[in-house]
């Protein structure tokens, strides 16, 4: 099992001011989501959709200590995409097979608010970035 047999669920865009993202997103025909706070991630959190388009995750820092807050520091406080999240069936089973292709599991499985309180994890890979695991039963 490899990144190249899951599916992109979403991107995923730190960015200073929610409301502000959300409403550039509404002007070009997406829908978003209200935004829901995350207590795991200290996040705000919004999704943007359009049919047929990759859905984008608008995440603003809750407070100083959000590991968004470093993500927006070392990019001058500017939106940036910052992570892909792909979808899995079982996320343990996953994990376990990119660990074996050298990612890295940066935040073991967490429950996400604003996805529904499914399980989410975050993956590091020094060529490749971070990536987002999401479980999605089929
Ligand atoms: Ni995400």
């Amino acid at each position: 099992m490899k990144v190249s047999d899951f599916k992109i669920h979403h991107v995923g865009v730190a960015v200073s001011d929610i409301h502000s993202a959300a409403s550039v997103y509404r002007e070009n025909g997406y829908l978003c989501t209200e935004p829901v706070f995350d207590p795991i991630q200290n996040v705000n959190i919004c999704f943007a959709e359009k049919p047929d388009e990759l859905r984008a995750e608008l995440i603003e820092p809750a407070s100083e200590n959000s590991p968004v807050s470093d993500v927006l520091k070392k990019n001058g406080g500017n939106p940036e995409v910052y992570h892909i999240c792909y979808s899995v069936p079982d996320i343990e089973q996953a994990i376990s097979a990119l660990r074996e292709e050298r990612w890295l599991l940066v935040k073991p499985p967490v429950h996400a608010v604003a996805c529904g309180n499914a399980k989410v994890a975050f993956l590091y890979s020094r060529e490749a970035g971070l990536i987002e695991l999401l479980e999605e039963k089929s």
